[in-house]
Order: C-alpha cells, then structure tokens, then sequence
C-alpha cells in the first residue's frame, strides 16, 4: 500500500510525514484493539484514538483493582465496565443483558455495592474495589456461602442471570444479613430472570443467606 493511502482526506503534510504519523496510528490501534484486520478499520480506529488524543481526554492505560488484584488495561475514554471486565480483563461472569440498566446481569460490587457494571464508565472506578462472580470464591475454590446456597437449591433454570442474582445479593447482605424473605426480594428487585424463576432463586438466595450468617 501507498504511503499516502494511510492519510486522511485532506491532508497536507509531506509522503515522509504521513508515513511517520501513519505507522504510529496503526501501533496505537494495536494497542487499543489488539488486532488491526483492515484499512477501513485501521482509519476508524485512527479517528477514534484522535479523539481520545484531544485536549481533555484522560489517560488509557490505568490500574484497576478487581477481585484484590491492580489489572492494568488499556481503555477507550467511554468504555463501559463490562465491556472492559469481559472482553479486555477476560471475566465473562458478568453478563451482558440488556446493556441499558435494566435486568441487572451485569451486576459486580463497586466498593461493596451492587452496580449495573453495562452504566459505569470504567474511568470512574479506577480508585474503587471492583468484585465480580471470579471473586467470590475462596482460592482453594471454596464457595461463596451464596454459591452454596445455589447448589443446594437449584435455584436457577438457564442460569444467564444467576452471576448478576448472586452479586446483588452479597452486596445486600452486606447491609441486612438476616433479611425476611420480602425484604431480600426488595433488594434484589432491581434484576430480572427470564426464565422467571423468582420463587426458586428467592429460596436459593435465603438459603445462601442462612450459610453467610453461620460462616
Ligand atoms: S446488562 Fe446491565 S443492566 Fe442489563
Ligand atoms: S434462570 Fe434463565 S434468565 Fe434467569
């Protein structure tokens, strides 16, 4: 391919020039996307690393701290936390649902509180403790009490929105460990099943409760 392919329309700089600017956007699109596949989309990236480049723009490559572990990751300026936990960091138990906060399967703990990780910016949590499902488990693959209360109750059908069940639940029970089951049923209204198997996963989650009150 020509040097000047590689420019924009309308640009006035030297062949020597474009190549140089040029060879840099296509290492930064690297960077940013892991897998340059085409021109086309070597130009789209290119564009949108210019304008994550103008004045204002926050830096891309920062720390995050998920499950107890600093995660260094490259992200774009209006990334969302899923889109960064699934697909830059690997966790995909976190579920993409309806990706506009409102089923709830992309819930993790933001500081202990239950989030809709697919409506934060993951620029906004670089000084917090993130916790999704990979964290709930002891290292020795101990479960989360919740957890267990799943596996004794066969609380779920299809199970896509048990990782989003179960972190809203350990964020609940953070503030009211001994809850009625109406009270647990509130706090966890704000995710949805669509096998709509409430009632099994209400008694799975009170009996997780039950485990996390006598471990
Ligand atoms: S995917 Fe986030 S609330 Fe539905
Ligand atoms: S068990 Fe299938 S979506 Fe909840």
């Amino acid at each position: 391919m020509a040097d000047h392919e590689l420019t924009e329309p309308g640009c006035s700089t030297s062949s020597t020039d474009s190549f140089h600017v040029s060879r840099r956007d296509m290492i930064k699109s690297v960077i940013a996307t892991g897998v340059v596949s085409s021109t086309s989309y070597l130009f789209r990236v290119s564009k949108v690393w210019a304008q994550a480049s103008a004045p204002g723009a926050v830096d891309r490559l920062i720390t995050l701290n998920v499950n107890g572990q600093d995660r260094r990751v490259d992200v774009m300026k209006q990334e969302t936390l899923v889109m960064t936990l699934r697909y830059k960091l690997g966790l995909t138990g976190t579920k993409i649902g309806c990706d506009q906060a409102e089923c709830g399967a992309c819930t993790v703990l933001i500081d202990d509180v239950p989030q809709y990780a697919c409506s934060v910016f993951t620029h906004t949590v670089r000084d917090k403790k993130i916790v999704t499902i990979e964290g709930l488990a002891k290292p020795d693959g101990t479960l989360h009490p919740v957890q267990q209360g799943i596996i004794d109750e066969q609380g779920f059908q299809c199970a896509f929105c048990m990782s989003g069940f179960i972190m809203a639940t350990v964020g609940y029970l953070k503030v009211n460990p001994n809850p009625t089951r109406p009270e647990l049923a509130h706090g966890i209204s704000g995710n949805l099943c669509r096998c709509q198997d409430y009632d099994k996963i209400l008694t799975a989650m009170m009996r997780g409760a039950e485990h996390l009150r006598k471990a």
